[in-house]
């Protein structure tokens, strides 16, 4: 009765998710050093700002008259935005979305037929797997370099495409590693994409965090033949229920008028984004400035805090993030997912073991996107934590 994409449609059960649940159910409170919904953390757009918008939003479309490509004045409001950073990108190449999630189905769905390639980034946060799995395509994972701050490899990149590679995925900031691909990495990854003809799908959910960073360099700023920037409210102004997000359309222009014309067609398909959000949306663009520039002020002292901690710890080693929400911590010597568990054992605080990414083994990921207070509070303590089972672990038997 079901499909062969049914029967692998399942999750994995998890021994840390099922200790975390048994805690919560002892009553615990759990500190959630992981989650990318930071509202869980505070972060949260104002709400009276936000109603405001919505009523007048609310107002302006009460007769329904859908636009395949999302309504203009939602698009114009994308353009704009893209306008101030620095990219021209017309109204007509913006797609309006309800998230990135969607935009790389579409994506994959546009470029890439049952058994072709896309290259996506290794290690990575767990995203692209069902997008894969329910749109046919065939994941080939390129490696991030750790010991070069988790920069591209453009060689081991290049090695990786085939006579069946149709498309590669940058993630800038990137999710866990914190990398921001410089001016240079992105012209690299533009050449290549020249060379072997392959459409760059640039994911930059996490734009607005930067950390020592001046600015996004953009593969939709490069010389690549087609290049679909993803984009959305869900990170940049901590609303990911309002499920708005688009994706910006740029390269070769009859390589970008084929792609639209398609994206015209699967996006009428749905026509998925709630028409009150559309129209909501130059005004939460127009408020939401002073509020994402908030956040990433506020990001950016957390991470102070959490950078000063950790340097003052010699057992963990950690990259120091461009960008994004998470840190990545390598341990001596010490198995990660049974520092994991231990840590939310005895600290009460849920962070990852880097296998949940693809990544090399000992480990840990956590997210340095909390309250201050929580951060100085809870990072020693897990640290302590760490320390000791190293030092058991290498302690003469
Ligand atoms: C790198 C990255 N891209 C995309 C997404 C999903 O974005 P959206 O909420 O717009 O679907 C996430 C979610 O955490 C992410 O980490």
């Amino acid at each position: 009765m079901f499909s062969g994409i049914t029967e692998r449609l399942h999750g994995e059960s998890n021994d840390l998710y099922r200790l975390r649940d048994e805690l919560k159910k002892q009553g615990l409170p759990i500190q959630d050093f992981i989650s990318g919904n930071i509202n869980d953390q505070g972060y949260l757009f104002p709400q009276d700002l936000l109603e405001e918008i919505l009523v007048r939003g609310l107002r302006q479309c009460r007769v329904y008259h859908p636009d395949s490509f999302g309504q203009k004045f939602a698009r114009e409001a994308v353009s704009e935005y893209y306008r101030e950073n620095g990219l021209t990108i017309n109204t007509d190449r913006i797609l309006i979305t309800p998230g990135s999630s969607l935009s790389y189905w579409y994506c994959f769905k546009l470029l890439a037929d049952e058994g072709d390639e896309i290259l996506c980034p290794c290690p990575s946060y767990p995203l692209f797997d069902y997008i894969a799995l329910l749109s046919g395509v065939k994941l080939i994972p390129y490696r991030l370099d750790e010991a070069r701050n988790w920069s591209v490899d453009a060689d081991q990149l290049e090695a990786c495409v085939s006579t069946r590679t149709r498309a590669l995925v940058v993630i800038s900031p990137h999710n866990p590693t914190g990398h921001v691909a410089s001016a240079e990495e992105i012209a690299a990854i533009a050449d290549i994409s020249r060379r072997h003809d392959l459409a760059i799908i640039s994911d930059e959910v996490f734009s607005e965090f930067l950390i020592g960073r001046e600015s996004l360099p953009r593969p939709a700023g490069s010389d690549a033949p087609l290049v679909f920037t993803l984009n959305g409210f869900s990170k940049m102004l901590a609303l990911p229920g309002i499920k708005f997000g688009w994706m910006a359309v740029s390269g070769e222009s009859d390589r970008v008028r084929k792609a639209l014309r398609s994206l015209e067609f699967i996006s009428d398909t749905f026509l998925p984004v709630n028409e009150i959000i559309q129209a909501s949306a130059p005004e939460i663009f127009k408020y939401g400035r002073s509020v994402s520039i908030d956040f990433a002020k506020r990001i950016r002292d957390c991470w102070k805090v959490a950078e000063r901690i950790l340097a003052s710890n010699r057992q963990v080693q950690f990259v120091r993030p461009d960008g994004g929400f998470y840190v990545t911590l390598r341990l001596k010597n010490l198995d990660e997912e049974w520092a994991a568990e231990t840590i939310l054992r005895e600290n009460h605080v849920l962070l990852h073991p880097g296998y949940f990414y693809d990544m090399a083994p000992n480990h840990l990921i956590l997210s340095f996107v909390q309250q201050i207070e929580t951060i100085r509070e809870f990072l020693p303590k897990l640290l302590e934590t760490l320390e000791r089972q190293m030092r058991q672990s290498s302690a003469p038997e």
